[in-house]
């Protein structure tokens, strides 16, 4: 070892120890007569000090050190005059006596503290100096801690990992594939996985009973702060279930993690239909931190000459606590966010409950204080509460109001990032009808699509509707949400190959088709398939959750940005003229 010590152990109970530390130069203080640097490795900073008294070479080395040099150094604990209350270290400081120069380094493109003048495109450029800062290492840390209590969690319960292909044939998860072109067999390719759900499949069938594995998956889809084109699941299946045990295990891991990795103990988790979570918060991955539920106002809005409530399939509305002193400025900027392209609502009519007891409204030319007090009754407002309320197409007005519902939440604090509300989303559609879903291929479109993906089981009562009315059918299928992020979702599955084939059609699939995407499964399935079910955890997003971060990216070492390209490797790029050739691609093709 080139050390003794790292530079986050040293204390006021190692004075007079003679240690050797290696690190990288963070930062050095010239007092004339004194010189101070802070040496960092992954375990923290140790002050070093040089005095001219001490050692007049040794104080000249110092000062030539510039910041990043990577360097060895001797010298024993002594306590400091001034300490640092806010470094675990800072009672102490190392009275060097040699030093040795390990490596130099160029002065780096930003600083590397945690307030960096470094923008974020530098930053993923020089992702290997980013993850020198504190921050960026401590989420890794916190990354690794989940991942192991997590295995810890899943070991206890018999789970066993194992690892799937990589390499392999399109797997239809509600995205676009990534592909790779075969050397070997020209004109073919290999897809990679969206998740190892058909493989986990196949495991139950050879007897596996409990699977698990932390796993990359791939999607070639639109990306988001909470989505990157590569991500990592924890991805589980078990045998002999109902839905019951699964969400029992699983939400046993979560409560597992959250009190080990974060001392927090979770209540029970809530159960919510996707009909009320759609119908209370326009939204099937509700933020449940606070109330604030939606309002159904048709019967008591409609036939007061009001065009745009009359005319609107849904007016519904939400009821903001303690929000009736909002000035007209806010307002405006209320109005301003649910006009937004991607929000798109046509605009915004609000009622303040004065804390006098009067109630005025954006609309009091069609509606009196009396009509005004009804719909405070539906929203069960108190004096000095807001209403607001949007009117239009059902789906698109649930779904604006869902975002203005997030929003006001965020604007009255009800949305403290170290407050945790998980709960499942349960008895999904199985289908959805695909409209032309941008993130999946356009031959797709004008089609029923499964809303989870094709293995997911209809609840038994509904299947008869299977044939008359897709759309009406239930999933065994649920979701668990916490603090209005998707964090995990799964569902049981068909082991009946009749069944199988029966959804293939619905979707949609000739039974040629079928069976050459799919034939491996469905002939498996033959085979003695036992019931079974399963669910994979957005890793990154479960990590992003407990760092109380909204992006992904600070939470995967080397992240790609949101146009997909890793900045650091400069990739995607174009490959040779001979590589193409070799894998038989058209080189005017790849290139145009
Ligand atoms: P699903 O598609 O719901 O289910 O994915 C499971 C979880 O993975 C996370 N996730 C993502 N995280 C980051 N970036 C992405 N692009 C991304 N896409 C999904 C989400 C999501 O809840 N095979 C099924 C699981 C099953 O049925 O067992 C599946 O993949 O947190």
């Amino acid at each position: 070892m080139l050390r003794t010590n790292t530079c986050g152990e040293l204390r006021i109970s190692d004075i007079n120890k003679t240690v050797t530390l290696c690190g990288w130069v963070q930062k050095s203080r010239d007092l004339g007569g004194m010189t101070f640097i802070d040496l960092r490795d992954r375990y923290g900073i140790t002050q070093l000090a040089f005095n001219t008294d001490w050692d007049k070479g040794l104080c000249d080395q110092a000062r030539a050190l510039s910041r990043e040099f990577v360097v060895q150094v001797t010298g024993t604990v002594i306590e400091r005059e001034s300490k640092n209350k806010n470094n675990p270290t800072g009672d102490i400081e190392l009275k060097v006596s040699s030093i040795k120069v390990l490596n130099d380094a160029k002065t780096p493109p930003f600083t590397i503290e945690e307030d960096t003048d470094g923008g974020d495109e530098l930053r993923m450029k020089y992702r290997y100096l980013d993850l020198r800062r504190s921050s960026v290492r401590k989420n890794l840390e916190l990354r690794h801690r989940i991942a192991i209590e997590t295995r810890n969690y899943l070991d206890k319960q018999d789970f066993l990992e194992v690892e799937t292909p990589v390499l392999i044939k399109s797997t239809p998860e509600g995205a676009r594939d990534f592909v790779v072109p075969s050397r070997m067999h020209s004109g073919q390719f290999y897809a990679l996985p969206q998740s190892p759900q058909t493989f986990k499949q196949l495991l139950m069938v050879s007897g596996f009973d409990r699977y698990y594995q932390i796993v990359k998956c791939f999607r070639d889809e639109d990306l988001r702060a909470d989505r990157q084109p590569e991500f990592t699941q924890i991805d589980c299946e078990m045998s002999f279930v109902e839905q019951e045990d699964i969400l029992n295990t699983f939400e046993g891991l979560v409560k597992h993690l959250f009190k080990t990795v974060k001392g927090v103990d979770i209540p029970k988790l809530q159960r919510m239909t996707y009909a009320d979570a759609m119908k209370y918060y326009g939204n099937d991955k509700p933020d449940t931190r606070f109330e604030m539920k939606f309002v159904e106002l048709n019967s008591v809005v409609k036939g007061q000459n009001f065009k745009v409530f009359d005319d609107a399939e849904l007016v519904v509305g939400i009821c903001a606590k303690g929000a009736a002193e909002y000035t007209r400025k806010q307002l405006d900027e209320l109005t301003e966010f649910v006009k937004r392209p991607q929000i798109g609502a046509t605009g915004l009519v609000y009622a303040r409950y004065n804390s006098d007891g009067t109630i005025k409204s954006s609309v009091d030319k069609f509606y009196n204080e009396e009509q005004l007090k009804t719909w405070a009754t539906a929203f069960d407002a108190q004096p000095g509460d807001l209403m607001l309320i949007l009117a239009g197409a059902k789906e698109k007005t649930q779904k604006a109001l869902s975002e203005l519902r997030l929003e006001m939440g965020s604007r009255l604090g009800l949305r403290d990032k170290n407050t945790f509300s998980c709960l499942w989303v349960i008895d999904f559609p199985l289908l959805e009808w695909n409209d032309g879903d941008p993130n999946l291929l356009a031959s797709l479109a004008g089609r029923w699509h499964a809303k989870h993906h094709p293995f997911t089981s209809p609840k038994p009562e509904d299947i008869a509707l299977l044939s008359t009315d897709p759309g009406a059918v239930r999933a065994n299928a649920y979701d668990m949400v916490i603090n209005g992020v998707e964090i995990g979702g799964g569902s049981i599955r068909i082991h009946n190959k009749d069944l199988q084939a029966q959804m293939f059609d619905i979707l949609g699939f000739t039974k040629e088709e079928a069976q050459k995407q799919f034939g491996f499964l469905m002939n498996a399935f033959e085979y003695g398939a036992p019931p079974h079910g399963g669910l994979a955890f957005g890793f990154d997003r479960l990590c992003s959750l407990f760092g109380g971060s909204d992006s992904i990216r600070d939470f995967i070492a080397f992240p790609k940005n949101n146009a997909g390209r890793d900045m650091m490797i400069d990739s995607p790029s174009e490959i040779s003229d001979e590589q193409l050739k070799e894998l038989s691609i058209r080189t005017e093709i790849a290139k145009a």
